[in-house]
């Protein structure tokens, strides 16, 4: 896959390639939350011509970058539009898969970085912001027994998200982890069961 990275939007790291890894295997249709350049967007479109793949981003600009890099791939299989979080999506849309790498270093007001990269990183106080509202809205706009990939983090509470994935009825499943120097990651998957 070609990817180029417009100004002000992520850059790839392992972080997304870790979840690209696995989330190029679901099959469906898939919305890629917070799909920056689309890394994870166009691996699953690429790898599953079948699948429909949808990816959104609070950032115009990564919206527009990963439309971009779906052109140059040649990827008809996939759209992209601007939303925060599930607000641009129709209330009664359904997927068999969500997958997300939320932004999620915790941020005081005086660590923001300027422009619209600073979405990227920001996970609030906490490290957790966008990662709590996405997990209270996201099951409606999962099909029964469709699922969540997300990427986790040491940073803001890995185990707090599996424990709240499992309250709120999914099976959890940690597919992978690995240390890097200040973190370890995670590839959490959870399917919906109620
Ligand atoms: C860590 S980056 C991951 C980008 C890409 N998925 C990857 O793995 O390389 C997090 C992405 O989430 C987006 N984002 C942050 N808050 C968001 C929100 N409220 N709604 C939608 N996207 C959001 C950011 O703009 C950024 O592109």
């Amino acid at each position: 896959m070609k990817l180029e990275i417009f100004k002000e939007v992520y850059e790839p790291a392992e972080d997304s390639f870790m979840l690209a890894e696995y989330a190029k295997k679901l099959k469906g249709k898939i919305l890629d939350m917070g799909t920056g350049c689309g890394i994870v967007a166009l691996a699953n479109a690429l790898h599953n011509k079948d699948n429909f793949v949808e990816g959104c981003d609070v950032n115009e600009k990564a919206v527009k970058n990963a439309e971009h890099n779906a052109k140059i791939n040649g990827v008809k299989n996939a759209k992209f539009f601007v939303s925060d979080l599930f607000s641009a999506v129709p209330k009664n849309k359904k997927y068999d898969w969500i997958v997300f790498n939320p932004p999620y270093l915790p941020t005081g007001k005086n660590e923001r970085i300027k422009g619209k990269l600073n979405a990227a990183f920001d996970g609030g106080r906490n490290g957790r912001r966008v990662l709590d509202r996405f997990l209270k809205e996201c099951r409606k706009y999962l099909k029964k027994s469709g699922g969540l990939m997300l990427l986790s983090s040491s940073i803001n509470g890995h185990e707090k998200t599996i424990r709240i994935l499992e309250r709120m009825g999914f099976e959890v499943e940690v597919l992978c982890e690995e240390r890097f120097f200040f973190e370890k990651l995670y590839v959490v998957k959870a399917i919906r069961r109620d």
